[in-house]
């Protein structure tokens, strides 16, 4: 159920991008946002408005601590829309996610949350009174009274213009941030970023026929929160995953999580203890859908010993010459043999 709620979200919101909350109305100020106090990931009693959003360009998402599917998915997104904007996230911009679950939400709660997917400035988590809460998200266009139906758009906005816009986690990390970049005027950020392509979950079909469907998938969907050679991020490294383990589970694993957990599987249990802050999400990914993912982690961390190959290969021919190089043991691909 979950899993198909997902899909149909994806292509829900994946369709609308378009800014209608009213760019050029007039300046929404504290009247508007209100100054109820609010409390931070640090545990800190802040007013709403006044040092939050005031005079700030500003992204704001909603989430919960204990959800499955999608907060963690799009707070994965907003990593990378993050990493794209760099120092500017705490300057330039100031990213706002206000839980929609604030009796379960504490001040701890969200800190292990946002520890999970950032440490850095210019992100704040919000909980604080369930009152002071719903009357904010519901300026904000979360009106849903469901902690589980809330809003899974990002919410921007320009404090100093009065404009606001809503906006899709799923548009491509490059192109938020210039949405973003763009929404003040006066703000030039240093380098110029080429507007990516903005994908749908339809684009994403039609580009199983022309491009690696895994690795689409890959960036859309995971490498928010994994990466593959680079290191552990929200989640393990998944470079050699094949080798780690078994193809059946890493397909189920990637399929339902949960089920794999709650299957007593003694690797799941372990992921678990070691990955405390989030879990990962089910995504409703089809058996072909696993199939692709797998196919391109394999092919990543083939091209990944490629091009280390290569690299030791290019140091051995510059090395100077050793005496005793003829008896060298190194094999054909430059791997020294052990
Ligand atoms: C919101 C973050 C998040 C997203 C998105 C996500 N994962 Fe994960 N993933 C995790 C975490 C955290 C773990 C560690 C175990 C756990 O908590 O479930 C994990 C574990 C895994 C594992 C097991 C790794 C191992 O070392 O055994 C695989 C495989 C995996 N993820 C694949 C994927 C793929 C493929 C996608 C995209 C379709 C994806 N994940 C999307 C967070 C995420």
């Amino acid at each position: 159920m979950k899993a198909l709620c997902v899909v149909r979200l994806l292509l829900a919101f994946a369709a609308v991008c378009v800014p209608y909350l009213a760019a050029a109305s007039p300046k929404r100020g504290v009247e508007y946002f209100t100054n109820l106090e609010v409390v931070t990931q640090d545990g800190e009693t802040v007013r709403f408005y006044d040092d939050l959003i005031k005079d700030k360009v500003v992204v704001v998402s909603f989430i919960f601590t204990s959800c499955t599917d999608m907060c963690p998915i799009n707070t994965a997104r907003m990593t990378q829309v993050a990493d794209v904007l760099g120092d500017a996230l705490g300057k330039n911009v100031f990213f706002v996610s206000i839980s929609v679950d604030p009796e379960n939400d504490t001040p701890e709660k969200m800190r292990a949350f946002a520890d999970a997917f950032y440490n850095g400035p210019g992100w704040t988590f919000v909980t604080g009174s369930p009152e002071n809460l719903k009357t904010i998200s519901y300026q904000l266009g979360n009106r849903e009274e469901k902690r589980s139906d809330h809003i899974n758009e990002i919410i921007l906005g320009n404090d100093r213009t009065g404009e606001w816009a809503r906006n899709t986690p799923f548009n491509e990390p490059e192109r938020l941030a210039t949405i973003i970049q763009e929404m003040d005027p006066e703000w030039r950020m240093e380098t110029v970023i080429p507007p990516d392509q903005f994908l749908t979950l339809d684009d994403l079909r039609r580009y199983q026929v022309s491009a690696d469907p895994g690795q689409v998938l890959f960036r859309k969907l995971c490498s928010g929160c994994h990466t593959v050679g680079v290191g552990d991020r929200v989640g393990p490294d998944l470079l050699g995953i094949s080798e780690r383990r078994d193809e059946e589970w890493i397909k189920r694993y990637i399929r339902d999580p949960a089920a794999v957990r709650q299957s007593n599987d003694l690797a799941a249990i372990e992921l678990g203890l070691r990955y405390g802050g989030v879990r990962m999400p089910n995504l409703g990914l089809s058996e072909n859908d696993a199939t692709d993912l797998i196919t391109y982690l394999n092919g990543q961390a083939d091209n990944i010993a490629r091009a280390r190959a290569e690299a030791v290969a290019q140091q051995d021919h510059h090395a100077p010459v050793q005496p005793g190089n003829q008896n060298d043991t190194s094999d054909a691909a430059g791997q020294p043999h052990h």
